[in-house]
């Protein structure tokens, strides 16, 4: 909640963000994490006693080309007070990995246009703007896609470089 509201105040309706409640979000995590969409994995960070940053992954909900092979991550909060600790990056770099080895070679992450702080974050872990950008229906903004291959197999370059022999 301290994540949603400190990253999304100048983005989101603030009477939206002052309604969250522990409770309310609580209750709906525990309903998700009961009956989580399919193939999604969640990750916490945590310190002896507390969760200080948390990470979903799964299929890419989006991606019908690249059905099977393209992996999302769906979350990724960390609390204000553990930001620019190298958090972010650890859980990514765990994410990342794990769809690689579910087969995934491509991974995409759906951004607010306005958080420039992620996609800052986003673009230096190598998942670039792809083009893709829409309206989020609930809260009315612009929402952009950050994307990357993995685990790339194909050298393009070379192949270039064979066939003009
Ligand atoms: C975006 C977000 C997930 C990044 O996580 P983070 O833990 O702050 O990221 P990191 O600390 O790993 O990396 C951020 C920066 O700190 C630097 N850093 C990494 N390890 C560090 C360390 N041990 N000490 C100091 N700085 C460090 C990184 O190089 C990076 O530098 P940059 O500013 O050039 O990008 C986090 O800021 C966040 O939760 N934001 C609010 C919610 C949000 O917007 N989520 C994304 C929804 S799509």
């Amino acid at each position: 909640m301290a994540s949603w509201q400190h990253a999304y105040w100048e983005l989101l309706s603030r009477d939206y963000l002052r309604s969250l409640t522990v409770s309310d979000l609580t209750r709906s995590w525990r309903r998700r994490l009961t009956v989580p969409p399919p193939g999604e994995e969640l990750w916490v960070a945590v310190t002896e006693d507390a969760v200080i940053a948390f990470c979903a992954a799964g299929p890419a909900r989006d991606n019908r080309a690249w059905d099977g092979y393209a992996g999302e991550i769906t979350y990724l909060y960390v609390h204000p007070s553990m930001v620019g600790r190298g958090v972010g990056t650890a859980l990514m770099g765990f994410a990342l990995g794990k769809l690689e080895r579910r087969g995934c070679v491509w991974a995409e992450v759906a951004v607010l246009e306005g958080n420039h702080r992620a996609r800052r974050f986003y673009d230096g872990l190598g998942m670039r703007f792809g083009g893709a950008r829409w309206v989020d229906p609930r809260f009315e903004v612009p929402v952009i896609r950050h994307e990357r291959a993995l685990n790339a197999v194909v050298d393009f370059d070379s192949i270039r470089v064979e066939s003009a022999r």
